[in-house]
């Protein structure tokens, strides 16, 4: 079994990686992390048994499952890996007896809040030295118009108590700013609400949430209006069927081989079950765009979310300037891009990506001071960075790169060190069990050695 959140007190784990041979092979990425957290808080919602196969064993979507069952979600995990969840009905949560211990992870605090904020309890959370850097206050604003109360640490963070309101009033909320965590808090806290409760959403970002209420029984339309914004309604004092949920490869732990895979000479590697789900599917668009042979084969349906089988080939990539508003499909691929960028030829600018600054590090600055240090050209701007890529010249290497505690920072820097001369050290490998189990096997079933 994976271990519990909290893993962060043992000490820095930093680990060299050195130029690879050509990969090769065929090998699966963990279940998707977004889809994990949302199927089961929702499981834990609907009154009778819910099953989740694929589920991601990753230390943030733990954090959620320790949460549900502190509330009263019976969960338990089979010895064939599939999760059974006994819910407690819409308006069930119990009044949590110790804090709830959000580790590292965003997505379990944000919607969680949500989810709490429309029952009559009171929840602190508490987390890493990371996530209590990370803003709350997107989420305590329309949570505090539903009448929910917070007190937090200075400037919306944690460690928060929250007071939850039931009945809540519902809203309608336009997004400020293109963020599927805080759309999503806003429709689980509209779950237990009477009345409808409408997210407005100008930029459209990933919709998970949307299809898995859907799946799960809620009434919940979504309209463009006449300014092309998503109009998603929901009806409140919902009641969820327990569901079958199978989860899709994610796209997101997908993207570390896809880029190893294309930049690493001669490789060829089939990456199987990858959810391409269109609101997350923004970087192959990007690496095809910068000539990266990516084929999908085998496209299916699964679980209501499209997936496929990513046939990815060396390829020699050239600079890009992608628009800012395709940033939502592609929000967490970033680190993972501008390692790309760096050896690709000649020239990409990347804008408009503020919300990198508010991640589980500053992924501009964290990208930017360490592909400097490896040897790559970058200018950092207030909103993005300037890459002058190599043509496909190995990176010199070197470090230790500082990962801020941040499992994207650490996995975009070991792919940079399979294509650098002399490695790349990178200060702190313990990061990626919030996301990845199993990367480091992942890149030697691949023929890396690492
Ligand atoms: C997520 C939304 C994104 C993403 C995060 C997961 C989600 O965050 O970066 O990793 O599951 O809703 P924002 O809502 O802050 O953009």
């Amino acid at each position: 079994m994976p271990h519990e959140p909290g893993a962060h007190s043992s000490a820095p784990t930093p680990k060299t990686f050195t130029a690879a041979p050509a990969l090769t092979g065929t090998v699966t990425v963990p279940g998707d992390k977004s889809i994990s957290h949302r199927a089961l808080m929702l499981s834990a919602l609907a009154v009778g048994e819910s099953r989740v196969e694929g589920l991601l064993e990753g230390e943030d979507v733990l954090a959620t499952a320790a949460a549900m069952r502190a509330m009263g979600a019976d969960i338990v995990r089979d010895d064939d890996g599939v999760w059974h969840i006994h819910g407690v009905g819409v308006g069930g949560l119990l009044q949590p007896e110790v804090a709830l211990d959000m580790g590292n992870s965003g997505t379990s605090t944000r919607l969680l809040m949500g989810l709490l904020a429309s029952h009559d309890l009171t929840a602190t959370f508490i987390g890493d030295a990371s996530l209590s850097k990370r803003p709350m206050g997107r989420v305590i604003d329309p949570l505090s118009t539903m009448g929910a109360e917070f007190t937090s640490a200075p400037g919306g963070r944690l460690p928060l108590t929250l007071r939850g309101i039931c009945p809540a009033v519902p809203i309608e909320y336009r997004l400020p700013v293109a963020s599927a965590q805080v759309k999503s808090a806003v429709l689980l806290a509209g779950l237990n609400t009477p009345g409808i409760t409408r997210v407005v959403e100008p930029i459209a970002t990933r919709d998970h949430s949307e299809r898995m209420l859907r799946g799960f029984g809620a009434e919940l339309t979504v309209e463009i209006d006449s300014d092309g914004a998503r109009v998603i309604s929901l009806v409140g004092e919902a009641e969820l069927q327990p569901q079958h949920i199978v989860v899709p490869g994610d796209p997101s732990s997908a993207a570390f081989p896809m880029v190893a895979a294309l930049l690493v000479p001669g490789s060829r590697v089939t990456i199987r079950n990858v959810g391409l789900n269109p609101t997350r599917a923004g970087l192959i668009d990007l690496l095809r765009e910068m000539g990266g042979s990516i084929e999908i084969a085998n496209p299916r349906e699964v679980g209501g979310e499209p997936v496929g089988d990513l046939v990815v080939s060396a390829s020699t990539l050239t600079g890009v300037e992608p628009d800012p508003d395709r940033a939502p499909s592609m929000i967490d691929e970033y680190p993972i891009a501008f390692v790309a960028a760096a050896l690709a030829q000649g020239h990409s600018v990347f804008r408009g990506l503020e919300e990198l600054r508010v991640k589980e590090s500053d992924r501009l600055t964290t990208m930017a001071t360490g592909l400097r240090l490896i040897g790559a050209q970058v200018e950092e701007l207030e909103d993005g960075l300037i890459i002058d890529g190599t043509g496909g010249e190995p990176l010199a290497g070197g470090g230790p790169v500082a990962t801020l505690l941040d499992h994207r920072i650490a996995m975009s820097f070991a792919v940079a060190g399979l294509v650098s001369r002399d490695g790349v050290t990178v200060d702190d490998m313990r990061p990626v069990a919030t996301s990845f189990p199993g990367f480091l096997d992942l890149l030697r079933t691949m023929g890396a050695t690492v």
